[in-house]
Formats: structure tokens, C-alpha cells, sequence
């Protein structure tokens, strides 16, 4: 099969589009065909850390159709189409094929397509967990999204809509209008107006992207307010671990968040899918071969939505 391996001597790319032998699943395993595959930071994080998953295939969020089930599978058949994030499970959706734990997938909604199955999992399930179980969401609260135009950024506008907060976010000239029409009520273009400096307070502060020094978002909270890390740069993700809970003291909280894939949330973002309640946002689709052009795009860090790798079913 054709895969995408992670070539530690090649230059200038480390990714290398390559002939392997495919993947043969275990008892308690699906094969899936693997039709579309979402990038994310925790690709070109853990390339950088060099922490290579043990096959060199990267690629966690994937979609595609059940192609065989081990003898102990009972929830999955061949033919079925399903979608799933395998960073727990070893990575290795840059490929045509690979094999995954039932646990790690669920079925796909049948209305939308591979590529926007695949830009889901990770991104949306960690803007899921950073609203409603870290911050505590509730009606009518105010809630800032600092980044609101990248993956994780433009579900964390749809949920918190979803929850009836009311949405302010933070993104570049050229995400305002994408901000806005994903339901948005207000947005700072942070090329005109620094929202730091605004009087506004917000009850949940989501730090996605953004290299704002904590103690501003903490003033810009309000006397209950949580504020929680989510993404950033590698410094500021420390800065948040050391001293977060430093700055916890009083009402205010600073939290930073691990997601977790879980096939639960998952299933319930599936449902707000097939409703039509969220959508996912493609920026760019790229062919399996230039995996490494889409890896340099995405990690620029301005992409407007989810970066999506086509595979073509033969
Ligand atoms: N904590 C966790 O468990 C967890 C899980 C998943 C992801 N993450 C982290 O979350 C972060 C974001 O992930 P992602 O997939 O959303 O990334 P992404 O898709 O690469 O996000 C890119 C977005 O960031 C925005 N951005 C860049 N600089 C900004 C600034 N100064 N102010 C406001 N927005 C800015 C860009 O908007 P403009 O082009 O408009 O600037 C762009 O749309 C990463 O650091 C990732 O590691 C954490």
C-alpha cells in the first residue's frame, strides 16, 4: 500500500511518500480503507519532540470504510464507513490502510463526506472538553475564543453557540467574515484592535492560539471567570503549566487542558453533525503526496479551519 513515512535522514521534508506492506489487523482489530485524513498540531508536535509513532506513520484523525474485522469485532462489518482519531492507538492514518481498536472509531454520519468526517475527531472532541467539562459552559455566559479560526477554534464558536453562550473571538482580517458566519457574535480582528485592552469581561476565556500573556487574560475575566489553556506556542503552554495554578488564586481559575479522544464524545458531536448544529471548516485538501506541503502549510499556523489529506479510493 501507499503510505507517508516519516524518514528521519530525508531532506528538506522528513515525510516520504513510500510502498509498505499493508497493515494486518489483530483479533480484537478493524483494517480500515483509509479515504481522508485531517492533520493536526500533535503531527508536526510530536515529529518535532521526535516522538515517531513505532510504524513512522503519522496521521490521527481519519475516515474511511471497514475492510476487514478481526474475529472478536462485534460492533463493525466490512463496507462500514466510519471515522475515528487514533492518536492513542499508534497514529498511522497517512496510509491506505490501517488498523484500529473498535473503541477508537465510531460510525460515520452518512450525510457528510470523508474529508469533513476526517477533520473532526481531535479538534472538535478537545473544543468539546475545553467548553463543557473544563470551563463548565452555561446559557447566557460570556466566552471569548482567542484563535477562533483554526481547527479547534472554529467548532469551539459552533459548541459554545450550541450551549447558548454569547460568542466573541479573536482571529486575523481575513477570519473575521468565516468568524462571523459560524455564528460568532462579535469578533476582534487582532491586526486593528487588541482585546486586551477592551473593557469587556468574559465569563470563559479559551486560549487557543495567541501569544497573550496570561495575566491579560485573567483581567479580562470576570470575578468568577475561567480562563483555559488550550493550545499556543510551546512556551506559552509551559508558562500556563508553571504557573496557572499560581494565578488560580482568588475566584478566577486558570486551567490548562489535556484532551482526551473518547468515543462518547465523539458520538454526541456526531449527532450534532447529522442535525446539521455544527459543521466542520476545510481550508485546504491536499493529495497523499504532498502530506509534507500540507504539514508546512498547517504548521505556519494560519490556517482558516482543518487541513485535509485526500487519499483516492482505487
Ligand atoms: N490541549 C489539548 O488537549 C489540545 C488538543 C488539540 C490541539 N491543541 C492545541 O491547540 C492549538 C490550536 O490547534 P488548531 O488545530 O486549532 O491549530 P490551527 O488550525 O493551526 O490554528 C490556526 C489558527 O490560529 C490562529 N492564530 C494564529 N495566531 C493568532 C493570534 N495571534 N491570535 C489569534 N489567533 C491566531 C490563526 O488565525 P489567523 O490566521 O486569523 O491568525 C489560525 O486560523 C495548537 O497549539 C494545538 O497544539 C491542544
Amino acid at each position: 500500500m501507499k503510505a507517508v513515512v516519516y524518514k528521519k535522514k530525508s531532506y528538506p521534508d522528513k515525510l516520504v511518500l513510500c510502498d509498505i506492506e499493508k497493515p494486518v489487523p489483530n483479533d480484537s482489530e478493524v483494517l480500515i480503507k483509509v479515504f481522508a485524513v485531517s492533520l493536526n498540531a500533535a503531527d508536526y508536535r510530536s515529529m518535532k519532540m521526535r516522538i515517531i509513532p513505532k510504524r513512522k506513520i503519522f496521521g490521527a484523525d481519519i475516515a474511511g470504510q471497514i475492510e476487514s474485522v478481526g474475529k472478536n469485532i462485534s460492533s463493525f462489518r466490512t463496507g462500514d464507513e466510519v471515522m475515528g482519531d487514533l492518536a492513542s492507538y499508534g497514529f498511522g492514518g497517512l496510509a491506505e490502510y490501517v488498523t484500529a481498536p473498535e473503541r477508537a472509531v465510531i460510525f460515520k454520519p452518512k450525510q457528510i463526506s470523508f474529508e469533513e468526517a476526517a477533520a473532526i475527531p481531535m479538534a472538535a472532541v478537545t473544543a468539546l472538553q475545553a467548553l463543557r467539562d473544563k470551563a463548565n459552559i452555561q446559557k447566557g455566559q460570556r466566552v471569548l475564543i482567542v484563535g477562533c479560526a483554526g481547527g479547534v477554534g472554529t467548532f469551539a464558536i459552533q459548541l459554545a453557540k450550541y450551549f447558548k453562550a454569547e460568542v466573541s473571538g479573536v482571529c486575523s482580517s481575513k477570519n473575521v467574515q468565516q468568524t462571523l458566519s459560524l455564528g460568532a457574535d462579535y469578533v476582534f480582528d487582532y491586526t486593528r484592535e487588541d482585546f486586551t485592552e477592551s473593557n469587556k469581561r468574559y465569563n470563559i476565556i479559551l486560549g487557543i492560539n495567541g501569544n497573550y500573556p496570561l495575566l491579560a487574560y485573567k483581567k479580562n475575566l470576570t470575578s468568577n471567570g475561567i480562563y483555559v489553556m488550550v493550545g499556543g506556542s510551546i512556551s506559552q503552554i509551559f508558562k500556563s503549566l508553571l504557573f496557572g495554578w499560581l494565578l488560580s488564586f482568588g475566584s478566577k481559575k486558570m486551567k490548562s487542558l489535556a484532551a482526551k479522544a473518547n468515543k462518547t464524545d465523539l458520538e454526541f458531536l456526531a449527532k450534532l453533525l447529522e442535525k446539521g448544529i455544527i459543521k466542520p471548516v476545510i481550508d485546504q485538501c491536499y493529495p497523499l503526496d504532498k502530506t509534507a506541503d500540507a504539514m508546512n502549510y498547517l504548521k505556519q499556523g494560519h490556517s482558516a479551519g482543518k487541513v485535509v489529506i485526500n487519499i483516492e479510493p482505487k
